[in-house]
């Protein structure tokens, strides 16, 4: 008999990475635990900034990004270099994240080998399969191949139940993302970016807006940069910063809409500790992105995110999140709230966590050397 369970770890985007990082650190600590990093590089600069930040080297490193990939080719292309990389290192298991096609198309290959599957982050819905699309369709897709699911939160577990997931296989352990976010949030910290290093904090307000989701591609995202542009003009005493996404689709976009606007400063993305310090100076966040649903609200930071539905609304019955949608107008507006009514604002600016205590990689690791004590000698 085997003393050691093999775990693979597998993701390749930039929110992946973040909220994976402490989990492989935990593993890699934990006795009767082997663990091999695989990233499909779905993202590249943006994967590699994280993987230097937690000082992780992959044992795997599928390359496979491709400007302006569509999800096909993603697919296709991590669904075959995971048969070559599972072929070779016959994991016990493999642990993948979230919603992108990096998770599906990983899991589908281990299926594929009869390797079982734990799922990271399970039991989000909007129940709209094309809202965030494809990561609904992705996120379900995974939790039916998976075995284990670590959901973050009571209604993602409660989700998982009414889908007719057994009771026995769901853990809820909170998000890997808070793991993260107190583990870089407590450290000493100054800004390097010119950018940044210039920006009076205490003087001026600050609005960190982020982009990307491929449903707001288009006349949506013209919609959101249009109010942030709106805003920027009347409010003189507030600095936009930007960190765009590498996208080349939002790129183009931003750049027509953004570029030049007085008080608006488009920058590269950001490493996650000045983007974390970032959004800890910010007086209010405008996204669209999932994590930041989670951070902001235990960063007492209000967020308005500008999206249609969420998948995330733990934070928004808390009341530090608001769905402002993707009309130039109304976004306008709920911004505009926030900046001249001290009362709102006080109202959304509370710190609070439905996401998580810090301790998700250690219940998740619990669960694994559990489960897989068929793995070690008695
Ligand atoms: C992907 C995920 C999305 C996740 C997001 C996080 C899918 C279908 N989408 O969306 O769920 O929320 O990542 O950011 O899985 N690019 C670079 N360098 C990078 C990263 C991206 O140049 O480091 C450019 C490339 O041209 C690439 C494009 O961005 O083709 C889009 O990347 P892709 O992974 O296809 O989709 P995202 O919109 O980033
Ligand atoms: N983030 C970062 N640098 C940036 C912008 C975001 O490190 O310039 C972090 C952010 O704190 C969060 C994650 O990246 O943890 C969000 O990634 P993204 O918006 O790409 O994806 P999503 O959360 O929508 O899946």
């Amino acid at each position: 008999m085997r003393t050691q369970q093999r775990i693979m770890v597998v993701f390749g985007t930039r929110p992946e990475a973040i909220k994976m990082a402490p989990l492989v650190r935990q593993l890699k600590k934990t006795e009767g635990i082997e663990t091999i990093l695989t990233v499909t590089a779905q993202h590249r600069e943006m994967l590699d900034q994280v993987l230097d930040l937690f000082e992780l080297t992959p044992d795997h490193d599928l390359n496979v990004m491709k400007p302006n990939q569509s999800v096909s080719q993603i697919t296709t292309n991590v669904l075959l270099g995971m048969e070559k990389v599972l072929t070779a290192e016959k994991p016990d298991r493999i642990l993948v994240h979230g919603d992108t096609t990096t998770t599906f198309a990983s899991a589908l290959a281990a299926f594929y080998q009869k390797i079982p599957v734990g799922h990271i982050e399970a039991g989000l819905r909007t129940y709209d399969r094309y809202s965030p699309y494809p990561e609904e369709m992705n996120r379900v897709l995974t939790g039916h191949i998976a075995d284990l699911h670590f959901a973050p939160t009571i209604r993602n577990v409660n989700n998982l139940l009414a889908e007719g997931v057994p009771a026995a296989k769901i853990h809820q352990t909170g998000n890997t993302v808070i793991d993260a976010l107190l583990d870089v949030a407590a450290k000493p910290f100054a800004f390097s970016e010119e950018t940044l290093k210039d920006i009076d904090f205490d003087g001026r307000r600050v609005i960190t807006v982020t982009c990307h989701r491929r449903e707001n591609l288009g006349e949506h995202m013209e919609q959101i940069f249009s109010a942030i542009r709106d805003l920027s003009y009347n409010f003189t005493d507030v600095e936009v910063i930007y960190p765009v996404h590498m996208n080349p689709r939002v790129r183009e976009i931003a750049d027509r809409i953004l570029r030049g606007v007085e008080r608006v400063h488009l920058i590269e993305p950001l490493g996650y500790q000045p983007f974390v310090n970032l959004m800890a100076r910010s007086y209010l966040i405008i996204t669209d992105s999932g994590g930041m649903q989670e951070e902001a609200p235990a960063l007492g930071k209000p967020v308005l995110v500008v999206r249609r539905e969420t998948e995330r609304p733990e934070a928004v019955e808390a009341g530090t999140v608001k769905l402002a949608g993707t009309n130039r107008d109304t976004i306008y507006r709920m911004a505009a709230e926030l900046l001249t009514d001290q009362a709102v604002y006080d109202q959304m600016a509370k710190a609070v966590n439905p996401y998580g205590d810090g301790q998700a990689c250690q219940r998740i690791v619990r669960v694994l050397m559990e489960n897989g004590e068929e793995y070690h000698e008695f």
